[in-house]
């Protein structure tokens, strides 16, 4: 305890911090500051020469700095940043390598949001769109032009989860001279690490698997020192840096990510089997052994999304589910369902999503820990009525 002024004032404001304490707590505590504290200039000056780590939350803080070392630790990469959310994450390392003129190339099956940023914000500032079909007989060399500089890929797609043969793409794509940025907030590192495979940056919604909980946003970026330390300063500068306590809720979440992701792909894989003999399901869209080769696990994922055969009753299906909520969101801990077309990717025009096959019947599954034969019942109950 620090001794203060004498003053009520000055006591209630003082007494009991002394920052300096070892206090040896076994997990990370918030350190939920705005700014750090110095002894003198000399240290603020160590600080601006690189000798110091913190100085104000917003440019830094041990919350934020740990969960980008964990997940750079969990994706093979050199280093990381954290963001107020995985759309900051993505902005961030978009803008880290984008200039006005460039040209980004992604996969037509893209998040709505990552679309959004690219095709309504960044083309403001020059930056174009190209989007393609990564089909087997697309050559990505014809898509190029000679200012292409990213290639933008999601290792399982939002929302229709197509997995694409990653480890080929990136290497067509560092052979065009490309950057890769790929959004692994599907797979997470748990089933892949496309960083393995030769991509540059590795993109996470920590909203999603990482967090697992649905109870915070936020979002981490990892790649090459290079890139994080220009992605870092457009973090600072955008002021798209992670609240403390959202940053170490990332990190609580991710202590479990492996046991999580476990329960909920084996869940997902029984749903999608018994969802594919439904006969109120037209199509199911969950990824094959066979598309999913090159990952570390033999999990597809823990997302599923299914057409329903009659695309009148999707009002009904969401009105009869029990338990289940509609949430815009995925991958907590508990089941969720969401609507693509009126949610995630409102920003696709009616043309992209026929393109797409993101129609109106589209319902989008997060399965969760729960006991399988609830989830199952849940849904045959709804699908039924
Ligand atoms: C694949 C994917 N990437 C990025 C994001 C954006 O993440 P956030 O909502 O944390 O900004 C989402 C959100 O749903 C997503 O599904």
């Amino acid at each position: 305890m620090i001794n203060v002024a004498e003053r009520f004032e000055t006591k209630t404001v003082h007494i009991g911090h002394d920052p300096l304490q070892g206090v040896k707590s076994k997990t990370t505590p918030i350190y939920q500051t705005s700014v750090f504290a110095f002894e003198g200039l000399e240290e603020v000056e160590q600080y601006y020469v690189g000798e110091g780590e913190y100085l104000y939350t917003r440019n830094g803080n041990p919350n934020q700095a740990e969960l980008a070392h964990a997940i750079a630790a969990l994706e093979g990469a050199e280093a990381g940043v954290s963001a107020a959310s995985g759309m900051g994450a993505i902005m961030a390392g978009l803008l880290a390598v984008l200039s006005p003129g460039d040209h980004v190339l992604a996969s037509h099956e893209i998040y709505g949001g990552t679309y959004a940023l690219l095709h309504k914000e960044l083309s403001r500032f020059g930056i174009e769109l190209g989007c393609i079909q990564l089909g087997q007989t697309t050559k990505l060399a014809d898509h190029v032009r000679p200012t292409t500089r990213l290639f933008f890929v999601e290792s399982i797609t939002n929302p229709l989860l197509t997995v694409v043969d990653l480890p080929y793409w990136i290497k067509e794509a560092k052979r065009l001279g490309l950057t890769v940025m790929v959004d692994n907030t599907f797979a997470t590192p748990y089933l892949v690490q496309p960083v393995s495979f030769g991509a540059d940056l590795v993109v996470h919604s920590g909203t999603k698997y990482i967090g697992g909980h649905s109870d915070v946003t936020s979002g981490v970026l990892v790649g090459s020192q290079a890139i994080i330390k220009r992605a870092t300063e457009i973090v600072v500068n955008y002021g798209a840096s992670l609240s403390p306590f959202e940053a170490w809720l990332t990190s609580r979440g991710l202590k479990t990510l492996a046991v999580r992701m476990e329960r909920q792909c084996d869940n997902a894989s029984q749903i999608a089997a018994f969802l594919r003999d439904h006969p109120a399901v037209a199509r199911v869209y969950y990824p094959s052994p066979t598309e999913t080769f090159f990952f570390s696990r033999q999990k597809q994922g823990a997302m599923i999304s299914f057409a329903l055969a009659d695309e009148t009753k999707i009002y009904d299906f969401y009105r009869a589910l029990d338990w289940i909520k509609l949430a815009p969101s995925l991958a907590g801990v508990e089941t969720s369902v969401s609507h693509p077309v009126t949610t995630s990717h409102r920003a696709f025009s009616e043309e992209q999503r026929k393109e797409t096959g993101i129609t109106m019947g589209l319902v989008r599954l997060s399965v969760g820990i729960e006991a399988v034969q609830d989830i199952q019942i849940a849904l045959d109950a709804a699908l039924g009525k």
